[in-house]
């Protein structure tokens, strides 16, 4: 099926002067209007002073992923060609877009079919050598991301480079090997967010994260729709119902030998591998792009891969309930009544807010599993990305101290997140006449009502909750990123598992 021939590409730091670095294309990140490199002082004599030209022409400024290619000929570097890459202005430099103009240069790097590529850590702007290496290796590592996997063709955007290097002269070694495994989790959770509907069904969904799993030596359970049944599950039973497709829950834990029994931190991820809307069937407009409704359980799989093979020292369990949401002759109505595990019952107003049912019995589930602190991720509303664009998660929860610490993590790991409020009175619109509460609380305040919603099954624990319906998808194509998934959240839930985050409360 993935026609590349790429061979995975190997990363490594390099303990050396820029001018010594072996490579045929080496990366300098230049701060907008920066000239004259100090720490490089034979860089433009190299290349004949056309880098020296370049600035004084205009032709390149180092403005944000602008970028100007040179041969390197003479003096003492060992590079055949350099390519600086525009970081922007030193005042707006995060971990997060160091990261980005590297995933920039890795795609000039790219369409120029070089063999190799060494990034040079400079000083940046307060930054630390290992926190510029780390986002460098994990920028690098996104522009080895494949979209077209169904393509005859081989990638018209060229090759990307079979070695890849971090140059400095501090030790950056384990930030490099970091910044790697990063970089290809989220990649897997990209690649499984991109597939179609028809290739990903729940049950390849399944299979596909428990491969991924034990391929790292984590436990991964497939519960079955019998054992879905056992369980309960009638909202994610509910959900199921109107599919030729069977659903599937799929648990996977990291039980580091030693860990302390608390905090066990409970992943929750929306698996949705295609949402029709069901009877409330969405318009036909944008519909295909719906295969990706199951970006929250991808990031969830592909977060605990990294935080395996990173040796978290403590205990993290994902629960990824998966099904399609599909019209067919049993599918659940508007209007019906819906039992779930908890025994909450809900009346169906409509039945495109799915993932809020299959939420519900996952997050009872991860608290019967005994987690003590929650997190759920999901493409869960129009209405976030009404709210926030496709420039932040939505950021829900109780009680505030740990919303603060999710948020807290979210900014050092560069996942844009911004608190919504979860007041009281919201929660009067989820009130049914003939159950517990309704699926559907109508237009104002979708994303809140959604999460209040989603509280409902969460006892008073710690819990938050992100809404990635924005952020998970890019519809335009960047100087940093193809059209697609982005792998929103991954780096988060990474940062907040290592981060030992729960360990105090
Ligand atoms: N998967 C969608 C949310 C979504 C919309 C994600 C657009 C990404 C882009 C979700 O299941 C949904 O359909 N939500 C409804 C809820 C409504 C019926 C209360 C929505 O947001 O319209
Ligand atoms: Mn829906
Ligand atoms: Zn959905």
């Amino acid at each position: 099926m993935h026609q590349s021939t790429h061979v995975k590409t190997e990363f490594a730091a390099v303990s050396a002067k820029p001018e010594e670095v072996n490579a045929d294309l080496c990366v300098i990140p230049v701060f907008d209007g920066e000239d004259g490199f100090q720490d490089l002082p034979d860089l433009d004599a190299a290349t004949g002073h056309e880098i020296s030209r370049a600035q004084q022409s205009g032709e390149f400024r180092g403005r944000l992923y602008e970028w100007f290619l040179a041969p390197l000929s003479g003096g003492k570097w060992t590079a055949k060609r350099v390519v600086l890459i525009g970081a922007g202005r030193p005042a707006n430099l995060t971990v997060e877009i160091v990261r980005r103009v590297a995933a920039a240069a890795g795609y000039v790097a790219r369409n120029r079919a070089v063999g190799s590529v060494a990034w040079i850590v400079r000083p940046m702007a307060g930054l630390k050598p290992a926190e510029i290496a780390q986002a460098a290796a994990d920028g690098l590592s996104a522009a080895e991301f494949e979209s077209g996997s169904y393509k005859n063709r081989e990638d018209v955007r060229g090759k990307f480079p079979s070695r890849v290097m971090i140059a400095s002269t501090s030790p950056i070694a384990d930030a490099v090997a970091q910044g790697r495994i990063i970089g290809e989790s989220a990649n897997a959770t990209r690649t499984l967010c991109n597939e179609p509907g028809n290739v990903l069904t729940p049950r390849e969904f399944a299979s596909r994260v428990a491969a991924m799993s034990s391929a790292v030596g984590l436990g991964a359970e497939i519960i079955d729709e019998e054992g879905i049944r056992k369980l309960k599950m009638g909202l994610l039973l509910g959900v199921a119902q109107g599919s030729a497709e069977p659903p599937r829950l799929i648990v996977i834990r990291h039980d580091p030998p030693g860990a302390p029994a608390s905090p066990v931190l409970g992943f929750v991820g929306k698996g949705i591998t295609f949402d029709s809307g069901g009877i409330s069937i969405k318009p036909a407009e944008g519909m295909e792009r719906m295969k990706d409704d199951m970006a929250g359980g991808a990031a969830v799989a592909g977060a605990l891969r990294a935080l395996a093979l990173l040796k978290c020292p403590y205990r993290v369990i994902g629960v990824i309930p998966t099904t399609e949401n599909m019209p067919g002759g049993r599918a659940t109505r508007p209007g019906d009544v819906l039992t779930g595990a908890s025994g909450k019952t809900v009346e169906v107003i409509n039945t495109d807010a799915e993932g809020r049912l299959i939420l519900g019995d996952a997050l009872w589930y991860a608290q019967q599993l005994g987690a003590t602190h929650l997190v759920d991720v999901a493409t869960l509303t129009g209405a976030c990305m009404v709210a926030l664009g496709r420039v932040a998660s939505g950021l829900f929860g109780n009680p505030e101290s740990w919303v603060d610490t999710v948020r807290d993590a979210a900014t050092r790991a560069g996942d844009r997140v911004w608190p919504m409020p979860l007041y009281d009175e919201y929660r009067e619109q989820l009130r049914s006449e003939i159950a517990d509460i309704v699926n559907s609380a109508g237009r104002p305040a979708g994303a809140v009502t959604a999460a209040w919603f989603l509280r409902e099954f969460v006892d008073d624990r710690p819990w938050a909750h992100l809404d990635i319906a924005g952020t998970a998808w890019a519809e335009e194509r960047k100087a940093y990123q193809p059209k697609g998934a982005t792998g929103v959240a991954v780096r988060l839930l990474i940062e907040l598992a290592l981060s030992g985050a729960g360990t105090s409360s």
